[in-house]
């Protein structure tokens, strides 16, 4: 007769949290539902026959397939292949992690490895070995990222504006797409223009099909490509009609236009397509990363990439998706992470797996971090977004981890937007497309999402964009048009990015451009590698950038917080108190409090607190005598001074923050009779109380205490706010000077303007 017990109440509360609606399943090996160690992963091995690879992982080249085809004749170096393969995979791990092994040594000998014992070597590491392995093994020396800019309306003002948004912050590259297929053209000149207002030098791309993309790269409207896809078994790339050679073909035919390529990756597609063939998921991408290498792509992004939810379902997913960009970059490919399609429900995972790229850094920490609202991301929602740029910019703040965003003031990003969309809207009359008229450009700027800006023709523009696609008009067309309309700046940082298209420097390693004068200068592994060998090398956030990343806007002074201006005196100061006879309650006053302070953390005016004190003292028929405490900022010494001057020996005392002591003569000064620590929380009628307790204590009867109220926030929200102005009552301290008499001045009268005591 057992039954299982119903679930405990606390179960009941976390199986209702974001985390339990993420997916979560065992692995599946067959089916290709595991990391790494799939039952038809092979075992590594190599052979070289006359300077040719001619095994690879088991298979013979006979039975190449066509992958294996590929990179046996493109990928795997035949000249270090022997020496690489016969070194132990451990000793390989260990280098890769090792800071005084020189990534390019550990570079070369990876040159030779095959899939399988790429595996091998780095499922070796654990995630901290790893990312320190990425730390040195990355290319460019400094870290950036990479932007989604899209809208589910096509709307060519707020595409502008949000491209000018992601210049302004900083990132280095911007990556729109299409709600529907035809706007093409229209969007990559918006987010062209609109990212060289906000910041000259931004990479541009629109992930459309690849022959339109091909278009509009000869038409100088994308500045790199990010769409071609790789997969890790031959029936994959079958489905999309694809070889390895026909994507290194694309890939040289955007490099010959002066277009930076770089390939997509990542676990989990193969399985998702039905193709795993039993095969981890670790290995197919270790597959795919040897197509890239092999097709001469200069860079990937991957880290599962869209797979990414199904990757984290896994056991070792989020180790996996690791090891996969560790891999990139071991293989000398410039490394955008991945990051940016949502992973989780959970903000605490997802916060937890970016550390394992941010905290390295790698080329392009996301893959796209939505600049907009999460609604209008047409890359299906990403994992980041415009509402988390403070969060991220925090992390970066707090760990000296540079993610590439750099934190600006909200007039600034207003002001840029606004100038991109009105370059947008003289660029469209220029170009005789579909006018955007002054409202679409005020709702652009100051647009939460595309539900605020007014109704616009798609039709229109569609229609619009087919024709441009066809004409004859390039970017120059768009330049000429600019600066005849007086968006010179934006003419000139276009020029520039024409130009480099022409240069092709950008078409180096992990390059990204920067504004160098009224030029463009190319940032990449080649002029500004990644040279990591241990403590006091490779990137620090120190310096400019460290005060960049420190500045977020919202940011206080802490000069000015608490600090008043003295506005109306609220006592009359006396001369030296004497010891009082009688019943009486004693309040003493800590030494800011009424002059340098006058009010509480919890937003009480002084005026407001003492009268409440004296009120409940009165409520109980007993007389009170004000004093202040000059010697001490200490509270429980403050109340215990006041009660030794106290003719019944009790006293209240207040510190100027709002904390308040109910003391007693013959107690040790840090014992009490009741403390209200909970300052934030106290209110004008707990005051009140702790007058009417004082009060009875005086007389010799028993008070009740008043009830603690607890707040789990309250040090988190003022803590800040407490060290100020306890810092501020310190400073008033003037040591061993005596307690004096003070007089309540009444409300809203000059000082000397009389008004007994109470
Ligand atoms: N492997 C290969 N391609 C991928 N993409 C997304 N994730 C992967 C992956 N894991 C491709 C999609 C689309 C673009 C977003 O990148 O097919 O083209
Ligand atoms: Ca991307």
């Amino acid at each position: 007769m057992s039954t299982s017990p119903p679930p405990g109440r606390r179960a009941e509360r976390r199986a209702a949290r974001p985390i339990r609606r993420d997916i979560t399943i065992d692995e599946w090996p067959e089916a290709g539902l595991v990391i790494a160690g799939g039952p038809a992963d092979p075992r590594a091995s190599v052979k070289v026959d006359g300077g040719r690879v001619v095994e690879i992982d088991g298979r013979g080249e006979r039975d190449f397939d066509s992958i294996d085809r590929f990179i046996a004749a493109r990928a795997i170096d035949p000249a270090v292949a022997q020496e690489a393969m016969a070194t132990d995979p451990l000793e390989m791990a260990r280098r890769l992690f090792d800071p005084s092994v020189p990534a390019a040594e550990a570079r070369r000998l990876f040159a030779g490895l095959t899939p399988a014992r790429l595996v091998e070597v780095v499922w070796r590491l654990d995630v901290l070995e790893m990312m320190l392995a990425l730390r040195k093994m990355r290319l460019r020396r400094a870290p950036a990222n990479q932007a989604h800019v899209t809208n589910r309306r096509d709307h060519p003002a707020l595409l502008a504006a949000d491209a000018a948004e992601a210049g302004l912050r900083g990132f280095a590259e911007v990556e729109t797409t299409v709600g529907v297929a035809p706007i093409a053209p229209l969007n990559a000149l918006a987010v062209l223009v609109g990212s060289q207002v906000g910041r000259p030098g931004v990479l541009t791309q629109a992930a459309v099909e690849e022959a339109v993309n091909l278009r509009l790269a000869m038409k100088g409207l994308v500045s790199y490509a990010e769409t071609l896809s790789v997969y890790g078994t031959a029936d994959a790339f079958r489905d999309g009609d694809d070889t390895p050679w026909s994507k290194a073909f694309l890939a040289s035919a955007y490099a010959s236009r002066g277009i930076k390529a770089r390939f997509t990756s990542g676990s989990g597609s193969e399985a998702l397509m039905g193709h795993a063939g039993g095969c981890s998921m670790l290995y197919l991408e270790a597959r795919c990363l040897l197509v890239v290498k092999g097709a001469g792509s200069q860079g990937v992004q991957n880290g599962a990439i869209s797979c990414i939810a199904l990757v984290e379902a896994l056991p070792s997913g989020v180790r996996g998706v690791l090891a996969e960009n560790l891999l990139a970059a071991a293989l000398g490919l410039e490394l955008a992470s991945g990051n940016d399609a949502l992973s989780s429900h959970s903000e605490m995972r997802r916060s937890a797996k970016l550390m394992l790229q941010l905290l390295p850094g790698t080329d392009f920490v996301t893959s796209g971090y939505s600049l907009m609202p999460r609604g209008d991301n047409l890359f299906g929602g990403g994992n980041f977004d415009a509402e988390d740029l403070d969060d991220w910019t925090m992390l970066q703040r707090d760990l000296e981890a540079d993610g590439g965003i750099t934190p600006v003031r909200e007039e600034d990003v207003v002001a840029v937007r606004e100038r991109a969309a009105r370059a947008v809207q003289a660029l469209y009359a220029e170009l005789g497309l579909p006018p955007i008229d002054d409202e679409e450009v005020r709702a652009a700027a100051a647009a939460y999402d595309s539900g605020d800006l007014p109704p616009r023709s798609q039709a229109a523009d569609l229609a619009a964009a087919e024709r441009f696609l066809r004409s004859e008009l390039t970017i120059l067309d768009a330049i000429a048009a600019l600066e005849r309309r007086g968006f010179g700046d934006a003419a000139r940082a276009l020029l520039a990015l024409t130009r480099q298209r022409a240069a092709g420097d950008y078409l180096q390693p992990a390059a990204i451009l920067e504004p160098r004068g009224e030029d463009l200068a190319a940032v990449s592994a080649i002029n500004d590698p990644n040279l990591y060998s241990g403590p006091g090398t490779g990137y620090r956030l120190e310096g400019r950038r460290r005060r960049e990343v420190a500045a977020v806007p919202h940011a206080q002074d802490p000069r000015r917080i608490g600090r008043t201006a003295g506005s109306r005196p609220l006592f009359r100061e006396g001369g030296p108190a004497a010891s009082g006879v009688g019943p009486e309650v004693v309040v003493a006053v800590g030494p800011a409090y009424g002059l340098r302070i006058e009010e509480t953390l919890a937003g009480l005016t002084h005026r407001d607190v003492i009268e409440s004190i004296l009120r409940g003292i009165r409520d109980e028929g007993v007389r009170a005598r004000l004093v202040r405490v000059r010697g001490t900022a200490d509270c429980a010494r403050i109340g215990h001074e006041g009660a030794r001057l106290s003719g019944s020996g009790i006293a209240i005392g207040i510190q100027s923050r709002g904390t308040a002591v109910l003391h007693r003569r013959d107690l040790a000064p840090l014992d009490n009779l009741e403390l209200l620590s909970q300052s934030p929380n106290l209110t004008l009628e707990s005051y009140r109380a702790l007058g009417r307790n004082a009060a009875r204590r005086a007389t010799g009867r028993e008070s009740e205490p008043i009830p603690v109220k607890i707040d789990n926030t309250a040090r988190l929200r003022l803590i800040v706010h407490t060290t100020l102005l306890h810092r501020i009552e310190v400073e008033a301290v003037e040591a061993g000077a005596p307690l004096v008499e003070l007089e309540l001045l009444p409300a809203g009268r000059k000082p000397g303007g009389g008004g007994g005591a109470p």
